[in-house]
């Protein structure tokens, strides 16, 4: 009996060891059919990287004066290798009358006297480069300020520069001669005519901004070199590339034989007066074809650029408001031009909004991926210097959902400076409006409906003084108010925080490969729950499920064909009663209002 137990045993472990091997040839022949491990290509720098907007005058002062600073930026770069960000890109640092802040270029080769010098410069720059942060300029071609050398030049009719701005003779009033109309009823982004006249050279001038920021004309071959040469400039020093500013407007329609403008019809709006944007339909404005011709020499020389020197991928990003066919056009025309690495995708802040339902959501970000041309990167842009901040536009209770949204999605993510930690808009007063846009068309009843200065207030680094902000307890804008619940040296200490959501996601994004190169299913379970899920066959799979709306919501799972098991919480938003580590079965799941579960699970 005990030799046969024994001789049992053996045989029996002989059955198991050769059906171990059988099934491991088995499996061996049967993945040698299967789909083969997906080619992870190599991604370029920027491809599926987090780009972190700097307000430079609000992020960090360094010399008291209440103004942020070159040598601020410098002294917090670290801030960024801590939350993930691969690039930095900076509103304007250009000598400018600040009537615009920056965006009013006086002289476009060197820095703002308040902001710093070019050795701050290049040393922000050097630091940034050592610790792996690439640094993007704000290039704002569309104008130049009415003090720069090119706009007084060509005002005196300086020989080269007569033709560097729009110049109109006035139109002939039919019943008084003597009487001077503007050239057409094009009217500016911040209100009033786009036309202003100038005493010393006897015409009038086209600005789509301020009156201060006069439009350049880009049939001028002179206007066009200037801006490759300014481009190069930077990009000499070390810039890794552009935002491109205002590029819709680049082009207006030209006038006609006799000299003379054609109006635009009118919207039809009636709640505006003429004085301001949106009484005309803007055809002659923006969205010329003619742009694109420039914006694709541009990034001609961003790619001659790389192959010259060696350099690493100069980026273009194109801020452009615009129709999805106008906007995915900057991306090149498909057949033998490639155009601005990508425009910004603002479907976020236009198209979506506190009461959009899971569904809006999941219209919005496939409208954006099913128009996008093959090959390219997409982005998400969540808020910048002239939007409402986004928990202010949304929830508070769906920063980390929408964070999330940012740093899940496929491709880049851009962040405002400020996002990562929950900000909101500030309140500003009326006698502390700063912004020209609220200044032009606002009074003291309306100008918040006009003001970007609200998202514009400083960072909250911590409790302190002007939020460590600044030294001086007088900033150029006020502190927002909550800046003692809101900051980061709190989120840093609390045991959750937006800012620790924002950098476990951060962390998650740089470390998963499914999340770099993966598929992408984005759905509405609901009315209220939104499902993002991100596949790669023998990845994990990460999941997102953010309840967008007002109510508590319950979704079935086992409706997603790509989620087949449990999944374990990763993060989840900072209101959740789930905690890391919690599993959640496949069926059905309840999420309260604004809840964000970002899950995992092996490959399907
Ligand atoms: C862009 C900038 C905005 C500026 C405008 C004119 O839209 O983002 O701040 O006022 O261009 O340059
Ligand atoms: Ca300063």
């Amino acid at each position: 009996m005990q030799k046969w137990c024994k001789v049992l045993g053996i045989t029996l472990g002989v059955v198991v060891v050769l059906g171990v091997v059988a099934g491991s040839i088995t499996w061996a022949v049967l993945a040698s059919q299967g789909p083969p491990p997906p080619e992870i290509k190599d991604l370029d720098w920027w491809e599926h990287t987090i780009i972190y907007q700097i307000y430079p005058r609000s992020f960090k002062d360094d010399n008291g004066d209440g103004i942020g600073d070159l040598k601020g930026i410098t002294s917090k770069l670290e801030h960024f290798v801590e939350t993930g960000v691969g690039a930095i890109w900076m509103s304007p640092i250009f000598v400018s009358p600040m009537v615009d802040f920056g965006y009013d270029i006086s002289d476009f080769y060197d820095i703002q006297p308040e902001y710093g010098t070019m050795a701050d410069f290049e040393e922000l720059v050097k630091k940034a480069h050592e610790l792996g942060i690439k640094v993007l300029l704000d290039f704002v071609p569309n104008h130049a300020s009415t003090e720069s050398v090119y706009f007084t030049r060509s005002e005196a009719r300086t020989p080269g520069y007569e033709n560097y701005f729009v110049w109109a003779d006035p139109r002939t009033d039919p019943n008084n001669a003597s009487n001077r109309l503007v050239p057409s009823n094009w009217i500016s982004q911040f209100g009033g005519s786009v036309w202003e006249w100038s005493d010393t050279r006897q015409q009038y001038y086209l600005h789509q901004f301020a009156k201060e920021q006069a439009d350049f004309n880009f049939r001028e071959t002179g206007v066009k070199i200037e801006m490759l040469n300014i481009m190069r400039f930077w990009m000499e020093k070390g810039a890794d590339g552009y935002r491109l500013d205002a590029i819709p407007h680049l082009f207006e329609t030209a006038p006609d034989a006799n000299g003379m403008y054609p109006d635009e019809p009118l919207s039809g709006n009636m709640f505006l007066n003429p004085d301001q944007p949106g009484y005309t339909t803007q055809i002659h404005v923006r969205d010329l074809i003619d742009l694109y011709d420039v914006v694709y020499a541009w990034r001609d020389l961003s790619d001659q650029f790389k192959e010259e020197t060696g350099s690493d991928t100069k980026i273009m990003l194109a801020e452009a408001y615009a129709n999805i066919t106008m906007t995915m056009l900057y991306y090149g025309n498909e057949r033998d031009r490639q155009g601005a690495h990508f425009p910004f995708n603002f479907d976020f802040i236009t198209s979506l909004s506190a009461g959009s339902s899971a569904r809006d959501f999941a219209y919005m970000i496939n409208r954006w991926l099913t128009y996008m041309p093959y090959g390219k990167v997409a982005n998400w842009v969540f808020g910048n210097h002239d939007q409402k901040r986004m928990p202010s536009r949304f929830r508070d209770n769906m920063v980390d959902g929408l964070n999330a949204l940012n740093l899940l999605l496929p491709g880049v993510a851009v962040t405002y400076q400020g996002e990562e930690i929950g900000m909101k808009d500030g309140y500003i007063s009326w006698e502390d409006t700063k912004d020209v846009s609220a200044c032009n068309q606002g009074n003291p009843d309306n100008y918040l409906e006009y003001s970007r200065d609200p998202a514009r207030t400083p960072y909250h680094w911590d409790s302190s003084t002007s939020a460590g902000f600044s030294t001086n307890t007088s900033t150029w804008l006020p502190i927002a108010q909550d800046y003692r619940e809101i900051n980061l040296e709190a989120q840093k200490e609390a045991p959750r925080s937006h800012y620790k959501v924002y950098k476990a996601l951060s962390y998650l994004r740089r470390s998963e490969t499914t999340l770099s190169h993966g598929h992408h299913h984005i759905q509405a379970l609901t009315q209220n729950v939104l499902v993002v899920v991100r596949y790669l066959v023998t990845y994990d799979t990460i999941v997102l499920l953010f309840n967008v709306g007002t109510v508590p919501d319950t979704a079935d799972l086992t409706r997603v064909e790509m989620i087949t098991g449990p999944l374990t919480v990763y993060e989840s938003s900072i209101h959740s009663v789930r905690v890391n580590g919690n599993t959640i079965q496949l069926g059905e799941v309840t999420l309260q209002p604004g809840e964000a579960l970002i899950l995992r699970a092996p490959p399907t």
